[in-house]
C-alpha cells in the first residue's frame, strides 16, 4: 500500500481546536516534514490550495501559502518522493497549469502530478470576482472534463486545438512537455466527480470515515470500482486519515478528546454553513461539514497505540480498489517521525519498505 502525506500547508492542519497545536504554515516546516517522510520512505506529498479560511478564534486556514509554488520549492530539496500540487481551476487557465507542472516536472525530475478541484467553497472565488454563479455546482465536472482534456492535450503532444463549451485553444503550444507521464488526481466523491475520476484521473482520492473505523470508506471505493466499470479503465481509491498515535491506546485517546474539547465552533460553524451550499448526490461536502464531528473535518480518524494504528492501516489495505492512504498528524513533525519509526515497521502492508530500509 502506498502511504502519503497531506502536507500543512495552511495554518493548523487539519484540526479546528485551540487546544491542538497551533501554527502558521511556512516553507521551512514544508521541508522538514518532506523531507522526513522521504527519508521514511513515504511514497508522495500533496497540498491543497485554499484561498479562504474559516475564521473563529484559530483564525483556521486563514493562512495559507500556494500549493504550486509551494511544490517547486519541495521539488528543489527532495530527490525520491513524489510530488502533486492541487489546481484551483476556476483560477488559471489549463494551458498555465500544464507549464507550471512541466515546470515542476523539470525540477523534480519526472516527480510531479496534479490535484484537481472544481472547488466546493464560493467565497474563495466570489471575493476575486471568480465565481461563475451557483449554477457550476451542477457543471463543474463537466468544466472540469475539458480542462483535463486541454491538460492531457498539452503534455502528451505539446499542442490543443481544443473545442469545447469553457475553452477554445487554438493551435495552443505549451514546450517542454514533461519526462515522465503526468499524474493527475482528482477528489471527487459525487456521481459526477467519480465519474469525472474513472475517466480522467490516475488516482481518486476519498474520505476515510469515523473514528477507528478503518474499512468504512469501503462503499465509496466501490463505487468507485463501478464507475471504472463504464470507462474501461483502472482508478484506484487513495484514502485521507488522521493519525493521533501514542505509546498506549489510552494516550492517544486523550489527546483526541482534548482536541474536541477545544473545538473552534465558530471555524466549524462557517464549513457547515459554506459545505452545506453543493447538494450535488454522494458529495462527501455533507460528511466534511456535519457538525458532530467537525473538529477535523471529519476525515477518517485513527486513534491508538503505534500497534493499532499499524494494524488498523493495513486494513485499509485490504479494501478492494485501495491504492493507498494519505496521513495527516496533529503534529506533522513528530507525527512522521512516530509513523517512520514505530508504526510502519508494524504494518504488513508495508513490509516492502521496511525490507529496503533493513538493507540500506
Ligand atoms: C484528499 C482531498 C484533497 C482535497 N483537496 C482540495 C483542495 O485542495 N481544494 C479544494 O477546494 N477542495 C479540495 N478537496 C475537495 C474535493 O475537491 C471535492 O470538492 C470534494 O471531495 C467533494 O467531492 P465532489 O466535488 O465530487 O462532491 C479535497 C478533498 C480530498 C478528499
Amino acid at each position: 500500500m502506498d502511504v502519503g502525506i497531506f502536507i500543512p500547508i495552511g495554518n493548523n492542519g487539519w484540526l479546528i481546536s485551540t487546544t491542538a497545536p497551533q501554527y502558521k504554515p511556512t516553507f521551512e516546516l514544508n521541508k522538514t516534514i518532506v523531507q522526513k517522510a522521504e527519508y521514511y520512505g513515504f511514497d508522495f506529498a500533496l497540498s491543497m490550495i485554499k484561498l479562504r479560511g474559516f475564521g473563529g478564534q484559530t483564525e483556521f486556514w486563514e493562512h495559507n501559502l500556494e500549493s504550486f509554488t509551494l511544490m517547486a520549492g519541495l521539488a528543489a530539496v527532495t530527490s525520491r518522493i513524489q510530488l502533486f500540487a492541487t489546481a484551483a481551476t476556476l483560477t488559471l487557465p489549463p494551458a498555465i497549469v500544464a507549464r507550471m507542472a512541466s515546470t515542476i516536472d523539470s525540477i523534480s525530475g519526472g516527480r510531479f502530478g496534479v490535484n484537481l478541484v472544481t472547488g466546493w467553497q464560493k467565497p474563495e472565488y466570489e471575493q476575486m470576482g471568480l465565481w461563475p454563479g451557483d449554477a457550476f455546482f451542477h457543471t463543474r465536472y463537466a468544466y472540469l472534463a475539458e480542462y483535463a482534456q486541454v491538460l492531457r492535450d498539452l503534455w502528451n503532444t505539446g499542442r490543443s486545438d481544443f473545442k469545447g463549451d469553457y475553452f477554445t485553444m487554438d493551435d495552443c503550444r505549451v514546450s517542454p512537455t514533461p519526462q515522465a507521464d503526468m499524474k493527475v488526481i482528482c477528489a471527487g466523491q459525487s456521481d459526477a466527480g467519480m465519474a469525472f475520476s474513472s475517466q480522467y484521473a490516475d488516482y481518486n482520492f476519498c474520505f476515510g470515515k469515523g473514528v477507528n473505523t478503518p474499512t468504512a470508506f469501503a462503499p465509496t471505493a466501490e463505487r468507485l470500482i463501478q464507475a471504472n466499470a463504464k470507462t474501461g479503465r483502472a482508478v484506484t481509491s487513495c484514502v485521507l486519515f488522521m493519525v493521533i498515535a501514542a505509546d498506549t491506546d489510552e494516550q492517544a485517546r486523550e489527546r483526541w478528546e482534548l482536541y474536541k474539547a477545544g473545538a473552534d465552533q465558530e471555524a466549524i460553524a462557517w464549513l457547515a454553513d459554506k459545505g452545506a451550499a453543493d447538494q450535488s448526490p454522494g458529495s462527501n461536502m455533507r460528511q466534511m461539514a456535519d457538525p458532530t464531528s467537525a473538529v477535523n473535518i471529519n476525515m477518517g480518524t485513527l486513534v491508538g497505540s503505534w500497534a493499532s494504528v499499524a494494524n488498523m492501516l493495513d486494513e485499509v489495505a485490504s479494501v478492494p480498489g485501495t491504492q493507498g492512504v494519505m496521513l495527516t498528524f496533529d503534529d506533522f513533525v513528530q507525527g512522521v517521525e512516530d509513523f517512520g519509526e514505530k508504526i510502519q515497521p508494524l504494518m504488513t502492508s508495508r513490509q516492502h519498505i521496511n525490507l529496503l530500509k533493513e538493507t540500506a
